[in-house]
């Protein structure tokens, strides 16, 4: 089993779409272990984005995560990290894939709805910005004896 960390941005949030986008993993047999409602401080979203700090959009970014509320999750499957990653799409809307979140709802890369970690240690270093270990549930989920 592997985890990731998930964030919808204050766009999905905006538009209504919490619903289709949780969906799409609970469909896939993707486990929630930890799910909340946030505001994201400016702290937090420099400390999520250190690595785009001085390129050309990255006060954009930070302005537009910490513009509304977010809801940020960690998820659980096996492999689940490049699996996200298959469901959302790629970073720029224009080359996400017809049926992944981003290939079906996201327009501009700034504005791309969804995020999620791209590696082990992104997952790591990420998941702790948003949540304590004592957030995240341990649970059995049946569906996925059948996935
Ligand atoms: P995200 O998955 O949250 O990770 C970094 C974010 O930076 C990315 O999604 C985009 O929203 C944003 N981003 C990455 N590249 C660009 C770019 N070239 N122009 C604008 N925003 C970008």
């Amino acid at each position: 089993m592997e985890r990731t960390f998930v964030y919808l941005k204050p766009n999905a949030v905006r538009r209504g779409l919490v619903g289709e986008i949780i969906k799409r993993f609970e469909q896939r047999g993707i486990k929630i272990v930890a799910l909340k409602l946030i505001w994201m401080s400016k702290q937090q979203a420099e400390k999520l984005y250190e690595m785009h700090k001085g390129k050309s959009f990255y006060n954009d970014l930070i302005d537009f995560v910490t513009g509304g509320p977010i809801v940020a999750m960690i998820v659980e499957a096996p492999r689940v990290i490049e699996m996200v990653r298959h469901i959302i799409g790629d970073t720029d809307p224009l080359k996400a894939g017809t049926g992944t979140i981003r290939g079906e709802f996201a327009l501009t890369i700034t504005k791309n709805l969804i995020h999620a970690s791209d590696s082990k240690e992104n997952f790591e270093r990420e998941y702790k910005i948003f949540f304590s270990d004592d957030e995240i549930i341990d649970y059995y989920l049946d569906v996925q004896d059948d996935i």
